[in-house]
């Protein structure tokens, strides 16, 4: 099983090679963790979507910032994707929050490959799917920080 996929095969589907998946793929997509089944009572600062050119799955991230230590307190997330896009976010929501939780500046720098390493890899045409969690966790940090701007600016104006 080759760990990570050269950035062209990002949109091919019709590759060969492994479709092995390891045991720690298996073990977050059968006990996804930090899935979120219905956001109805759940409150974030920070929320991303993204969707994948390749198979037209959408994942979507919702995120709970410590705002003193500016690290990520909460992730969750939903996808209507794969085993290998299950797997991935699942292992993402975990290092986003392990040990403290990253601060935002990491968890914009967490990326796919560092994932799969977690994962143990992802079959070659399977990595398009494990960009999808870091892409709307970065989505979510986006949505935090403009929403923290529009704050500042509404103090501003009504104390002006
Ligand atoms: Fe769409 Fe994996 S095939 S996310």
């Amino acid at each position: 099983m080759k760990k990570i996929a050269p950035s062209s095969d990002i949109n091919s589907c019709d590759q060969g090679g492994s479709w092995l998946y390891s045991d720690i793929v298996k073990d977050h997509f059968f006990h996804p963790r930090n899935i979120l089944i219905d956001e109805k009572d759940y409150e974030s600062d920070g929320i991303g979507i993204v969707g994948s050119p390749a198979c037209g799955d959408v994942m979507v991230v919702w995120i709970r910032v410590d705002a003193k230590k500016q690290t990520i307190s909460d992730c969750k997330w939903r996808t209507f994707g794969c085993a290998s896009a299950i797997a991935s976010t699942s292992m993402m929501s975990v290092m986003a929050t392990e040990n403290g939780g990253l601060n935002l500046k990491q968890a914009k720098r967490l990326t796919p490959e560092a994932i799969m390493d977690r994962l143990g890899g992802l079959p070659d045409r399977k990595y398009h799917c494990s960009v999808l969690g870091h892409l709307a966790l970065r989505e979510a940090i986006a949505d935090y920080e403009s929403n923290q701007l529009e704050k500042v600016n509404s103090t501003k104006k009504t104390s002006s």
